[in-house]
């Protein structure tokens, strides 16, 4: 078994930490299918009663592995990133993530989905979708103008430029931000302070916060993923991956 992802379950608190630090914890097809995996069974596991994201604490994650993305496109709704992403917009406990470092596309998303985020004062979250000759997804084009208004999104979806921390926290995408070496041991703490109150009431609780949005949420998803599907054929897709492979700056003239 691959240590890209380490899972850990202690006092009713299952924690994934990303482990692909030399290659900036980038999910490659294989970890999307453990994770839709972990998932699914927190979800139904009676062990499990919060689930926290953590990466290390220089890096959240770059994001889809660009060189397996390119082997491994997500081709249909079947695709394991697909499986995480429903994973993740179903979950019915509550669902934490301690971010530092760069938190780029996916590592950006998927905290959306969280009930809480934690930052150390070195995350720079982005979502260079455009950049990549891309659109959103994790129903993000969804999600991020509801959170945080649609001029805001659209800066954040449209340019796909970083924002810090403090950024983060002054528009509500994170609920706290802390010194690096001490953010994952503060989610962790919180997790074990939601995990000793009554599973019911925190599942009914995030469901109502929720407001039965969860259909609409699973719908953006399907719609995102396939203009995603489409757009990653393009010229635009071809141009930013091979520059990115090539470490140089892509061109987008003709595109
Ligand atoms: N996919 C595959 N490999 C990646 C990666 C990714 N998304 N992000 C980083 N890596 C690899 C680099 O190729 C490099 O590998 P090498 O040592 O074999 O050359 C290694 O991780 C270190 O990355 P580097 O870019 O040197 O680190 P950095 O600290 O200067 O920058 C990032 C960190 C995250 C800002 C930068 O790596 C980045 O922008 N990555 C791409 C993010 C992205 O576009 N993701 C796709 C979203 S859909």
């Amino acid at each position: 078994m691959s240590q890209d992802l380490l899972i850990h379950t202690e006092a009713g608190v299952t924690t994934i930490t990303f482990n692909r630090v030399e290659k900036k914890n980038s999910f490659t097809e294989a970890m999307y299918t453990q994770l839709a995996q972990t998932l699914t069974q927190a979800d139904a596991d009676q062990g499990t009663r919060v689930l926290v994201f953590q990466g290390d604490v220089t890096v959240f994650s770059a994001g889809n592995d660009i060189a397996d993305f390119l082997n491994h496109p997500p081709a249909s709704e079947d695709a394991p990133v697909f499986h995480f992403l429903r994973a993740l917009a179903s979950f019915s406990k509550p669902m934490l993530a301690a971010v530092c470092g760069p938190a780029v596309g996916i590592g950006t998303t998927l905290l959306l989905h969280c009930d809480l985020v934690y930052a150390g004062d070195n995350a720079a979250f982005s979502l260079p979708f455009v950049n990549l000759g891309l659109c959103p997804e994790a129903a993000s084009s969804l999600l991020l103008p509801q959170m945080i208004g649609h001029h805001r999104a659209s800066e954040a979806l449209l340019l796909g430029e970083p924002f810090m921390a403090e950024a983060a926290l002054e528009v509500g995408l994170v609920n706290r931000v802390l010194p690096p070496t001490e953010c994952n041991a503060y989610a962790q703490a919180q997790a074990r302070k939601l995990a000793g109150k009554p599973l019911a009431s925190l599942i009914a609780t995030k469901r109502l916060i929720k407001q039965g949005q969860q259909t609409a949420v699973l719908e953006h998803i399907a719609r995102e993923g396939q203009v995603f599907a489409e757009l990653l054929r393009g010229p635009a897709a071809r141009e930013a991956f091979s520059a990115f492979m090539d470490k140089r700056r892509p061109n987008f003239a003709d595109c």
